[in-house]
């Protein structure tokens, strides 16, 4: 009893000594890091684009929607469902090519990647793999902006880290989430000290340079996490996103449309509406499959794979009269666009090659633009919101162009 007591203290006392060595030892080597971090030329700044966003001297602003790239770790990952005759020279590498045709052909203001841009169980390093996903947007030095699926995660990042890291990519204006204030501020004396998920933001685009509302947001964009799959009273399920989640996005809404346009010119600068809003997620609302029976522009080719669970999203967006169109992916095979409660519902359509698809029909993207009203003197708010999709084939062929949202027709 005695000696094993002794033994026991021995041990322990053995144990902290070394305990003690390595954290000096990692204290030393992060010290020596930090003197390596004043050493300028090893510092790696990230890459900011021109902000605010705002809308070109013609009034437009063009956004290029990115939905499942699905990227794996590059030329080794095969594609999916494509033709027996093009199986042979297809990998990642054609997701990346077509990123960069469709940068060329739009020339977009802004790149929104709704999800799944990597399919984390494809690859062993999702650092690694974000790079090579987003390499295009970056190199192209557009703003670009990124939300999570079910699949980023499913690699060596949790859904924390993959957000932070890619709010720190070159040129991205993504965000991990508000910050604590922004949420109490949002909540005016509430409780809400924590929203769900990682990717909740907001993102404000302003009118045309020189403009009477060059200052102002003319047209808000909402990020917001989808979420995974979970367990539901028993039953394995998508994701959905939260009650935190909505209260934040109804807050920051009534915020943005209560904002004063421009005090100092209030007559040119103060349209009849308010500044109109689009939102982007991974998953679609359970409401989706009733598109089914209703008219839509584009292709309805699958069941719709939705949650179990309604938070209310839709009456949400209803509610707060500002979100008139969506845009999320998930199924890949279809990309339509229909309207439920006089809001647009669209679908990006599958654009990477790794990404299940339908071989033969080609892999797409989604556009989205708006235009501003032309005023007596300068540009105004935003009168118009169209989109059309391109289609990865020899011609990137133009199709299914709409009118979302019109100023004139409301
Ligand atoms: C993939 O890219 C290669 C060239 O890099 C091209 O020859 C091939 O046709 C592409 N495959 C598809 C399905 O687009
Ligand atoms: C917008 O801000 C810039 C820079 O502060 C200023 O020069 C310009 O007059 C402002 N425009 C309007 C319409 O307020």
């Amino acid at each position: 009893m005695g000696s094993s007591r002794i033994q026991n203290w021995k041990n322990s006392v053995i144990y902290l000594t070394l305990l003690l060595t390595t954290i000096h030892l990692i204290a030393q080597t992060h010290f020596s890091h930090n003197l390596l971090f004043w050493n300028i030329e090893s510092v790696r700044v990230k890459k900011i684009p021109n902000l605010p966003l705002r809308f070109r001297s013609d009034g437009t602003f063009k956004i290029l929607q990115v939905a499942d790239m699905h990227y794996g770790s590059g030329t080794i990952t095969h594609c999916r469902d494509v033709l027996a005759s093009q199986f042979e020279f297809c990998s990642d590498h054609n997701t990346t090519r077509f990123l960069k045709r469709v940068i060329h052909a739009e020339n977009p203001d802004f790149i929104a990647f709704t999800g799944d841009n990597i399919f984390g169980s494809s690859t062993p390093d999702a650092a690694e793999s974000l790079f090579k996903a987003f390499g295009p947007a970056m190199e192209s030095g557009l703003p670009w902006a990124a939300i999570l699926g079910n699949h980023d995660h499913e690699s060596s990042m949790n859904r924390e880290e993959l957000m932070s890291f890619i709010s720190l990519m070159d040129y991205s204006v993504s965000q991990i989430n508000p910050s604590t204030n922004d949420l109490t501020s949002a909540t005016k004396g509430g409780i809400m000290t924590k929203i769900d998920g990682f990717g909740n933001y907001n993102l404000q685009v302003h009118g045309a340079p020189g403009s009477m509302l060059a200052n102002s947001s003319v047209l808000n964009l909402f990020f917001l996490d989808s979420g995974a799959k979970t367990v539901f009273q028993g039953i394995r399920t998508y994701d959905w996103i939260k009650d935190s989640q909505l209260r934040w996005l109804l807050q920051v809404s009534q915020e943005l449309q209560e904002q004063k346009q421009d005090p100092l010119h209030p007559t040119d600068a103060t349209p009849l509406n308010k500044p109109p809003a689009l939102a982007f997620f991974h998953i679609p609302i359970p409401e989706t499959p009733q598109l089914f029976y209703k008219e839509i522009v584009g292709q309805f080719q699958e069941g719709v794979a939705c949650s179990r669970v309604n938070s209310g999203v839709l009456e949400t967006l209803v509610s707060i009269r500002d979100v008139k169109a969506v845009f999320f992916g998930h199924d890949h095979k279809n990309d339509f666009c229909g309207n439920l409660g006089g809001i647009w519902f669209c679908y990006g359509g599958g654009f990477g090659y790794h990404g299940y698809g339908k071989a033969g029909w080609p892999r797409r993207a989604r556009i989205i633009q708006a235009e501003l009203q032309k005023g007596k003197n300068s540009w105004m708010g935003v009168e118009r919101i169209k989109t059309w999709k391109r289609l990865d084939d020899e011609k990137m062929s133009k199709i299914d162009e709409q009118i979302l949202w019109d100023q004139q027709l409301v």
